[in-house]
């Protein structure tokens, strides 16, 4: 009996693994396919990633000025940030708005990068006057160190997307802050939105934030998809912990890059039909791109910030991690469930725009209109919704057309705010 449950628990899991990385990789079907073949795993071919950071691989190439800077977290960790402060040309203004861009799950700061400087986010805000900052989630490759722990070591992957909204997205805060003293506005994507969401609602940051962009935004996971939803909520539990171990969670790499593999070809588990099924159909990428997006991505997350995902998509509310025994609970949190965030304490008077896809398996609809119920209250000229019908998850970060869809309208929201 044990042993059938605990490879129940493993298949679904590393399923479970498999659907959401290929999910950030979605891409068009056959390449899809191919990813899948030889993408993941220690037999891979990447190209890797670039040893010069950021600036010098993807901003100062294209004539814009970039700094690199370094923000450590109040437990440790040492991240990199990205600082464009002006459009390519120079408009001599000496005070621009600072506005933090914020990636999501298994990305790093890079994938806004991609596209052309006439298309990509962080270009077209610098471009508009934007004093523009980019974050890099730890545990990237650019945000792998730490005051006293090493990246191979357990502790330091010691964290979920809890960590990210208490210590991550605070230190980067503060940094920009201090260094402009201007109040933020700030930029996010999938994850990017859910850690915001979470600080914002525990009165964090919004002393210092002027507004909130959430592309593909993510608090509810309950209709992530029926087939995800259903298997990942009855096996992904918190106990993979001690199957996997307090580790990195690395696509690229044993264990978990052998694990999708093997998964991806195994009979009956076909990723071509999952990414279909799952993801959603991305309508507006340009296989250029996407070529770049493979050589940089995925980057590593933690195996407890997959824990606290899968607790998420079961249970459909958005709480705390679960360490899953009232002991443990208590001891972290001095209840025996793990405290909600609540949504509600979003201040009301927060200027806020939403803008979803019609065909994003990751944001899926009614999850939105749950997430979006929370801002029933929201003061009626503070909050922005758009849809877009063609849109997926990854069609935000870097569709041709996001320029024209989405990040102008960005850009107009902001400057609506003063
Ligand atoms: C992980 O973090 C939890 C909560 O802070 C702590 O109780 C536990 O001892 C940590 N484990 C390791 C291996 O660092
Ligand atoms: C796709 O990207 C390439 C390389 O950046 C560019 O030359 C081409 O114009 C792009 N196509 C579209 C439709 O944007
Ligand atoms: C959330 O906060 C609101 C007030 O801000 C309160 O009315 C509501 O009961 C809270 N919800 C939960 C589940 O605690």
């Amino acid at each position: 009996m044990a042993f059938v449950r605990g490879s129940l628990l493993g298949l679904s899991a590393s399923w479970f693994f498999c659907v959401l990385v290929i999910s950030v990789l979605a891409v068009q079907p056959h390449r899809a396919h191919g990813l899948s073949r030889g993408f993941f795993g220690p037999k891979k071919t990447a190209v890797a990633p670039p040893a010069a950071g950021i600036c010098a691989s993807s901003v100062t190439v294209h004539g814009y000025k970039c700094q690199e800077l370094e923000v450590t977290t109040q437990d440790g960790y040492i991240l990199s940030l990205q600082r464009i402060p002006e459009g390519r040309v120079s408009d001599g203004e000496v005070k621009r708005r600072p506005v933090l861009i914020q990636h999501g799950l298994i990305l790093d700061g890079m994938t806004w990068l991609l596209n052309s400087p006439e298309q990509n986010l962080p270009m077209v805000l610098a471009d508009n006057g934007f004093d523009v900052w980019i974050a890099n989630t730890r545990g990237t490759r650019f945000s792998r160190r730490h005051t006293s722990l090493d990246s191979n070591q357990p502790a330091f992957w010691n964290w979920s997307w809890d960590e990210l909204a208490s210590f991550d997205l605070p230190a980067v805060f503060d940094f920009v802050y201090g260094q402009t003293g201007q109040k933020i506005d700030y930029v996010g994507h999938s994850l990017g939105t859910l850690v915001a969401l979470a600080s914002f609602s525990e009165g964090k940051l919004v002393k210092q934030l002027k507004s909130a962009a959430l592309l593909s935004p993510i608090a509810y996971l309950s209709h992530i998809s029926t087939a995800l939803g259903v298997v990942a909520a009855k096996f992904f539990v918190f106990e993979i912990v001690q199957v996997l171990g307090l580790t990195e969670f690395n696509p690229k790499e044993e264990p978990v890059g052998n694990l999708l593999q093997s998964l991806c070809a195994h009979p009956g588990v076909d990723c071509y039909d999952l990414l279909s099924a799952l993801t959603g159909k991305n309508c507006c990428l340009n296989s250029s791109t996407i070529d770049l997006f493979l050589m940089n991505e995925p980057q590593s997350t933690s195996v407890k910030n997959m824990v606290h995902l899968a607790q998420m998509v079961r249970n459909g509310i958005v709480a705390k991690y679960n360490y899953g025994r009232t002991d443990y609970n208590l001891k972290q949190y001095g209840e025996a469930s793990p405290p909600i965030y609540n949504l509600s304490n979003i201040p009301h008077d927060l200027p806020i725009f939403f803008s979803y896809g019609g065909q994003d398996a990751l944001s899926d609809v009614q999850d939105v209109m749950l997430l979006l119920d929370n801002f029933k209250s929201q003061d009626v000229d503070k909050l922005s919704v758009q849809f877009i019908q063609d849109y997926a998850h990854i069609d935000f970060i870097m569709g041709v057309n996001a320029k024209d869809v989405v990040y102008n309208q960005v850009v107009a929201f902001f400057k609506r705010q003063h």
